[in-house]
């Protein structure tokens, strides 16, 4: 740019009135090399931004021209520290502050959804939600990646989007949507991006069973007054879905709780090269200091963190269970016969 700058200059010396005066071909010779130098120049700038473009995709256009200072992190972080420039807004005053990336990995009725609200409660974390529930924003592994550009570069717009001052952005993103089928391109794309994937799961397999059928048969039946209910914010509604009792298909289950436990640890293999924590949702439950440990990995500031929803199934399972005298005997003598008495209260 310096050189550039000093051969504007000399040609602007020699562009001197008198000359000009004197030979029109000096002149036309002038105006043809000032556009030949100006043409170069504005073509080499375009040529180089569309090759930091291509080469590092768009999320990495912030190291092209960052003013912000270095933070007083140690080195291994700093891949981790992102400068999002949102198309949709300004970071303000916080554009300096820098942006972690996570995803929580997780299945269906693990908790999530609480743990979510959790996240969120917090003044600089925003977690958007279950972004892939939506079928075709995981049709194919290129918009899943413009679906995840859009959410890291704060571009995405949900109910959990904050201000411009967050620490921390990410989804919730299930097993089943798109994550395991597409896993190799998906931990590449983390490894990239440098994004840390907290894993979310549930201890009492046979508890989130149960979790799974009653939340499928209030699909069907909407027992709050016609409305299907994932998730309760009050004691009463709460009471009124842990009503109704599921039987299990002992028929199934062992095999049922074997292919739950087998999809966790192939999750767990497929991401064990991606910076991650996991997490098991009965923890946090009997200890909310746990979350010290998510917010320290996340590298946000401690926080309380508060969550209006009620959780729906409590106490013994053997009240929660319509056939549960088979259930035992199902799981008597397995290695899954801990399920069965889990409630230490
Ligand atoms: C966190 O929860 C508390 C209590 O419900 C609420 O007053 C506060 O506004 C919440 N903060 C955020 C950032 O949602
Ligand atoms: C991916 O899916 C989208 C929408 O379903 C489609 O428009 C696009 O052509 C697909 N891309 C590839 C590479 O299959
Ligand atoms: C968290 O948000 C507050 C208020 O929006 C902001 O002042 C603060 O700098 C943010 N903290 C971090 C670590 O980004
Ligand atoms: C159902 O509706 C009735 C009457 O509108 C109301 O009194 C009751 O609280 C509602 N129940 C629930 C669980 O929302
Ligand atoms: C349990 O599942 C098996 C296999 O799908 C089925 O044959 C059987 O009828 C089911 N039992 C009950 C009680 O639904
Ligand atoms: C998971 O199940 C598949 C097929 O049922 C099997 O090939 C694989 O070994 C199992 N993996 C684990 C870790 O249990
Ligand atoms: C709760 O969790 C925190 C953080 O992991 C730990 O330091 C503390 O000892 C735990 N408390 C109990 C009662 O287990
Ligand atoms: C579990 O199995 C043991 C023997 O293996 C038996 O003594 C016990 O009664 C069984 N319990 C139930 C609840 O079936």
């Amino acid at each position: 740019m310096d050189d550039d700058h000093f051969s504007f200059s000399k040609i602007q010396d020699s562009f001197s009135i008198k000359s000009v005066k004197k030979s029109p071909l000096v002149l036309r010779m002038i105006v043809l090399v000032f556009a030949m130098v100006c043409g170069v120049y504005i073509c080499s700038t375009w040529l180089k931004k569309i090759g930091t473009q291509t080469a590092a995709g768009f999320l990495s256009v912030k190291s092209v021209d960052r003013p912000c200072p270095e933070p007083a992190v140690e080195p291994w972080e700093i891949p981790y520290l992102h400068y999002p420039k949102p198309k949709t807004f300004s970071r303000a005053e916080c554009a300096c502050n820098p942006v972690r990336y996570f995803a929580i990995l997780t299945m269906q009725r693990s908790g999530s959804g609480w743990f979510e609200t959790l996240l969120n409660n917090h003044t600089n974390i925003s977690s958007n939600g279950e972004i892939f529930s939506v079928k075709n924003r995981r049709s194919n592994v290129s918009t899943i990646f413009q679906t995840l550009d859009q959410i890291y570069n704060l571009d995405w717009l949900s109910s959990a989007s904050k201000n411009e001052c967050i620490a921390a952005v990410g989804l919730k993103w299930m097993l089943n949507q798109g994550l395991m089928q597409h896993h190799e391109q998906i931990a590449n794309y983390f490894k990239m991006h440098s994004i840390s994937a907290i894993f979310l799961f549930r201890r009492n397999l046979l508890r989130r069973l149960i979790s799974v059928l009653a939340n499928s048969y209030d699909r069907d039946n909407k027992l709050l007054n016609g409305t299907h209910k994932s998730h309760v914010h009050s004691s009463r509604e709460a009471e009124i879905l842990a009503s109704y009792k599921p039987s299990i298909n002992t028929t199934l289950l062992i095999k049922d709780l074997k292919q739950v436990q087998n999809t966790t640890t192939i999750a767990l293999e497929s991401f064990k090269n991606t910076r991650h924590i996991v997490l098991y949702y009965e923890d946090i439950v009997k200890n909310r200091t746990k979350l010290i440990d998510l917010l320290e990995f996340l590298k946000v500031p401690y926080q309380e963190l508060k969550s209006c929803q009620v959780k729906i199934h409590k106490g013994s399972l053997s009240s929660q269970i319509n056939n549960w005298d088979d259930v035992q005997k199902t799981l008597n003598g397995t290695e899954y016969h801990g399920f069965l008495h889990d409630y230490p209260k």
